[in-house]
């Protein structure tokens, strides 16, 4: 494995000029080859676009009710493990770029249930092969959060990955086998979903809000948002992160390789998630029935490009989230209004 070890790796969020720099060259790299690969194989991109935009002519959000007979490549328990990983790692370059260039509300969240509850362990599930954390913990630090701790695991977990962050950030830790987000044994940490609640179809979905409340442990989940933008979006910039991630992992002689393989199966993962996020009204049928689930507090912010829920147990009094400037609804009482931040996409 030491071969395709990254030369340029780095999970720091504190880069140096010459890293940012490099950095950027790398994404305008990725954008101009995908805009290349788009160029040159048009028919077959307009198809795709077509097939996949289609449904949401006539569900404009929402997950697509069929959407569960497909899965996203990461869910097929044969793809092997360095495919996986080389899928991932691409995904959490991509949260580098977004917490560089975007403000992540999602952490004000967060950090506004830590203080609440003084709570300060996050377990993560479905971490891919880091995702955001290192970038989550890079901003607490900037708001004075020095004492969060983050354990990553993943179903399918990239422990080469997990290790090198850990020896970078010493709050984070790692689960270098296989865990699997509906076995957990009655852990009380904040579980943490990110980009990966959509892999759940509602059944499974549900299931995960309700062992948090059988385990009254917290939950919050960071998703991609339920629209059409989103939907044609995601594809689109999945499909250039790939060249750019060569660029920016320059060396790993299977990364130069495999973008035949590998660029189709990005696109492939972004319209299917595109198709599967959940919106507002969705988070509601899936909270109904949930036995005792009046016993936690239930927040849901559903916009055009995420989604975030956050459920704990009514022992910690409600949140105020009015200062995070984004309008999040109680999914139990409102399933009418269930879209308020939902723009005309
Ligand atoms: C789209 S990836 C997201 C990865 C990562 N969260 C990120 O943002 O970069 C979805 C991840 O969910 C994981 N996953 C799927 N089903 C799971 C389960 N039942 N338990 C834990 N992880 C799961 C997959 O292995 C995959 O790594």
């Amino acid at each position: 494995m030491d071969s395709i070890e990254p030369i340029l790796t780095s999970f720091k969020n504190i880069p140096t000029e010459a890293e940012l720099s490099y950095f950027f060259f790398c994404s305008v790299f990725g954008l101009l080859t995908s805009l290349f690969i788009f160029w040159k194989f048009t028919r077959i991109c307009i198809t795709l676009i077509a097939l996949f935009l289609f449904p949401r002519l006539f569900k404009p959000s929402g997950r697509m009710p069929w959407i569960d007979y497909t899965q996203e490549s990461t869910d097929w328990d044969l793809l092997p493990a360095w495919l996986h990983n080389l899928q991932q790692r691409p995904m959490a370059f991509r949260w580098k770029l977004f917490h560089k260039y975007s403000t992540m509300k999602y952490v004000d969240v967060v950090e506004s249930y830590l203080a609440a509850s003084g709570e300060t362990d996050i377990l993560t599930l479905g971490a891919g092969s880091g995702s955001l954390y290192p970038y989550m913990l890079d901003l607490m630090k900037d708001h004075g959060w020095r004492n969060v701790t983050v354990m990553l695991s993943d179903i399918h977990p990239d422990p080469e990955a997990y290790a090198k962050i850990s020896a970078q950030y010493e709050q984070i830790t790692y689960e270098a086998k296989s865990v699997d987000a509906f076995k957990l044994e009655s852990d009380k940490r904040l579980r943490m979903v990110s980009a990966t609640f959509h892999h759940f179809p509602p059944k499974f979905a549900s299931q995960l809000f309700q062992s948090a409340v059988e385990d009254e442990a917290p939950i919050f989940i960071m998703d991609g948002g339920s629209s059409r933008f989103f939907t044609v979006f995601l594809p689109m910039f999945h499909t250039f992160l790939y060249p750019a991630s060569y660029l920016y992992w320059l060396g790993d002689p299977i990364r130069l390789i495999t973008p035949p393989l590998a660029i189709p199966l990005h696109m492939y993962d972004g319209f299917g998630s595109g198709l599967r996020f959940y919106d507002c009204e969705d988070i509601s049928n899936l909270l109904k029935g949930i036995p005792n689930v009046e016993k936690f507090q239930w927040y849901t912010f559903c916009g055009t490009l995420n989604t975030i829920v956050l459920g704990h147990p009514n022992h910690i009094p409600r949140l105020d989230l009015t200062h995070i400037g984004k309008p999040f609804i109680n999914p139990l009482s409102s399933a009418q209004n269930a879209n308020p931040g939902k723009q005309e996409l």
